[in-house]
C-alpha cells in the first residue's frame, strides 16, 4: 500500500536498508544490496545455491538408488576423508618441516605447543587410515553389485586408479614424522625394489632420492605427498563422479534372476540425495572427531638409522606382501604376483563376461554359495598354508643342490596354482557356473587369502618375524 509513497513518509519494507543503518547492517547491505523483499531475496538465493549444487549433482535420480543397502554411503564417506585429508594437511603444512634434523621436533612442536596441533594430527592420521578401508569397501560393495559391467567399466578403472593414489598417499605420509615405525617401515618397502628386474636399483635410487632413505627420500616423499598426490586425486575424483553421471546413475538394485529392463521412479537429487548426502557427511565427521578426541597418531621416538627394531614391520596395509616373502622367493612374493594381482585388478571389467549382473548382490543365488564357500575355503586354507610352509617346507628348502628359486619360488607357487585349479575344477562341476560368478569365486579366494596374509603379518608375527600368538608374548 504504502509502496508508492516517499521514501521519509512509508514504514520500510522488509529486506530495504533504513535510513541509518548501524555497521553491521551496512556490510550486509553492501553484501546483498537491500532494495529486494526478503522473500524474493531467499528465491533467488535459494535458485542460486540449487543451480550450483545441479552443477555437481544429477537434477534427478533413480529412487531406488537411494537406498542405503546399495551403497552403504561409502563412496559418500571417501570423499568427506579425502577433504578432511586435504584441509588437515594443508594446516599440517604450516608446522612440518621436512628435514631429517627437524621433522621429528616438528611433530613434538606440533603436538605439544600448537593449539589443537595434536588434534589435527589425530585427525589427519586416522583419517587416512580410514580412508584405505573406506576405499576398499566401497570397492567390494562395487565389485559385488556387479556395477563394473558395461556400460561401467571405465569408472572401475578410475576407480583402481583413485584406490593406488590413496595408498601412495598412506605410505609417502608415514615415512613424515620421521619416527623410528616411519624410517624403517619405508627402508623395508624400499629395499624390497632391489628384486624387481631391470629397473629395480634405479627406481629404488629415485624414489629414495639418494642410496639410502635419508634426507632426499624425505624431501621427494614430503613433494609427492602434498603436491603430486593431492592434486592426481583432485584431478580423478570428479572424472569419477562424472562417468557416475555419463551412465545415468548408479546402478539400479534388483533381486536375483530379475532382468535389468524395468526402470523405476526418479525423484529430484534436491532434496532426496542432498539431504541423504549431508546426513552421511556430518555423522561421519563427528564420528572422525570424536576417534581424533579419543585416540592419539602413534609416534614412536625418533628415527635412528643404525638400529633397527626388531621385527621390522612394513605399514600394515603391506603386510600381506611382506607375509607373502616370508613363502615365496623375493621376485615372486614381490614382483610376480603383486603384478598379476594389478593386472587383475584393472582388467577385470573387460572380460567377456557372459552376464550382466549389474545391480544384482554376488550375482546371482548360484553366486552367493560358491562366494560363501570361496571365503571359507580361503579362511581356512590359508592359515594352514602358512602354518605348512613354516614347518614343512622350510625343512625341503634346506635340502642340498636344490635352488632356493625353485623350492622357495616354482614350488610353492605351482602347488598354489594347482589347488586353484582343483578347486576351480571341483566348482566348476558342482555348480555350473556362467564366467560371471566364476571370476567372483576367484576373486574372493584371492581377497580372503590376501586378507589372512595381511592379519597374519600384522598381528602373528613376532621377534624375528617368527609366527606366534600376539598374547602370548612371543608376537
Ligand atoms: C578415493 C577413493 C574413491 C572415492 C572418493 C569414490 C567415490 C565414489 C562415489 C561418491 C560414488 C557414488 C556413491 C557410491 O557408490 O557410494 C562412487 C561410485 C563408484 N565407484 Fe568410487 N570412489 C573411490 C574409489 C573407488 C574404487 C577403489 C573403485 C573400484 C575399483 C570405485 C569404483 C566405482 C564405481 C564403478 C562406481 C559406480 C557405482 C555404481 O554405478 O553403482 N571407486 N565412487
Ligand atoms: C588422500 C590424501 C592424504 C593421505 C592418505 C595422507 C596420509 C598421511 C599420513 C598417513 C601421514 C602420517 C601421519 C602420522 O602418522 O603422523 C601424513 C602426514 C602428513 N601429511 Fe598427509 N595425507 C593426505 C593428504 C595430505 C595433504 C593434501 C597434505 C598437504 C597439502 C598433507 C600433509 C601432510 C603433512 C605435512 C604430514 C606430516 C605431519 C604428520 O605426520 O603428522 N597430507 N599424511
Amino acid at each position: 500500500m504504502s509502496e508508492g509513497l516517499p521514501k521519509e513518509h512509508r514504514m520500510p519494507q522488509p529486506g530495504e536498508m533504513p535510513d541509518r543503518p548501524h555497521l553491521l547492517q551496512r556490510i550486509r547491505y553492501s553484501i546483498f544490496p537491500g532494495t529486494l523483499r526478503r522473500e524474493k531475496v531467499r528465491e533467488g538465493y535459494r535458485r542460486l545455491f540449487n543451480s550450483l549444487i545441479l552443477h555437481f549433482r544429477p537434477r534427478n535420480v533413480q529412487e531406488e538408488t537411494l537406498r542405503w543397502s546399495l551403497t552403504w554411503g561409502l563412496g559418500g564417506m571417501a570423499v568427506v576423508l579425502v577433504f578432511l585429508l586435504l584441509g588437515t594437511g594443508l594446516l599440517l603444512k604450516f608446522v612440518y618441516q621436512p628435514f631429517p634434523d627437524k621433522a621429528y621436533e616438528s611433530i613434538l612442536h606440533l603436538q605439544n605447543e600448537v593449539l589443537f596441533g595434536r588434534l589435527f594430527r589425530n585427525i589427519h592420521h586416522w583419517s587416512a587410515n580410514a580412508l584405505i578401508i573406506v576405499a576398499f569397501l566401497h570397492l567390494l560393495r562395487v565389485f559385488f553389485t556387479g556395477a563394473f559391467h558395461a556400460p561401467r567399466q571405465f569408472n572401475w578403472v578410475i576407480g583402481s586408479g583413485l584406490f593406488l593414489l590413496v595408498l601412495f598417499s598412506n605410505f609417502t605420509g608415514y615415512l613424515l614424522p620421521w619416527d623410528q615405525l616411519a624410517f624403517w617401515a619405508i627402508t623395508i618397502c624400499t629395499g624390497m625394489l632391489e628384486y624387481m628386474p631391470g629397473i629395480g636399483l634405479w627406481l629404488q635410487a629415485l624414489i629414495q632420492g639418494g642410496p639410502e632413505v635419508g634426507p632426499g627420500t624425505l624431501s621427494n616423499f614430503y613433494a609427492i605427498h602434498t603436491a603430486i598426490l593431492p592434486v592426481s586425486l583432485l584431478i580423478l575424483m570428479p572424472f569419477h563422479f562424472w562417468r557416475i553421471r555419463k551412465v545415468g546413475g548408479l546402478v539400479i538394485p534388483r533381486p536375483p534372476g530379475q532382468g535389468s529392463g524395468g526402470h523405476g521412479q526418479t525423484v529430484p537429487a534436491i532434496p532426496n540425495l542432498l539431504l541423504r548426502e549431508i546426513v552421511v557427511a556430518l555423522v561421519f565427521i563427528a564420528f572422525m572427531l570424536v576417534f581424533s578426541m579419543l585416540f592419539n597418531a602413534p609416534l614412536g621416538s625418533k628415527a635412528n638409522p643404525g638400529l633397527s627394531p626388531n621385527p621390522t614391520k612394513a605399514p600394515w596395509y603391506f603386510m600381506g606382501i611382506q607375509e607373502m616373502l616370508l613363502h615365496f622367493h623375493p621376485i615372486f612374493a614381490l614382483f610376480v604376483i603383486p603384478a598379476l594381482m594389478l593386472v587383475a585388478l584393472f582388467a577385470l571389467p573387460y572380460v567377456d563376461y557372459q552376464v550382466n549382473t549389474a545391480g544384482i548382490w554376488f550375482a546371482s543365488m548360484k553366486g552367493r554359495q560358491m562366494t560363501f564357500i570361496a571365503a571359507l575355503a580361503a579362511l581356512i586354507g590359508t592359515p594352514l598354508a602358512i602354518v605348512a610352509d613354516e614347518y614343512l617346507i622350510e625343512v625341503a628348502a634346506r635340502l642340498p643342490a636344490i635352488p632356493t628359486w625353485i623350492t622357495n619360488g616354482l614350488l610353492p607357487f605351482a602347488v598354489l596354482l594347482a589347488a586353484l585349479a582343483v578347486f576351480y575344477i571341483f566348482m566348476q562341476r558342482k555348480y555350473a557356473a556362467t564366467n560371471t560368478e566364476a571370476v567372483q569365486m576367484v576373486f574372493v579366494l584371492f581377497l580372503v587369502a590376501f586378507v589372512m596374509l595381511t592379519v597374519t603379518g600384522i598381528w602373528f608375527r613376532g621377534t624375528g618375524m617368527k609366527l606366534g600368538w600376539p598374547w602370548a608374548g612371543g608376537a
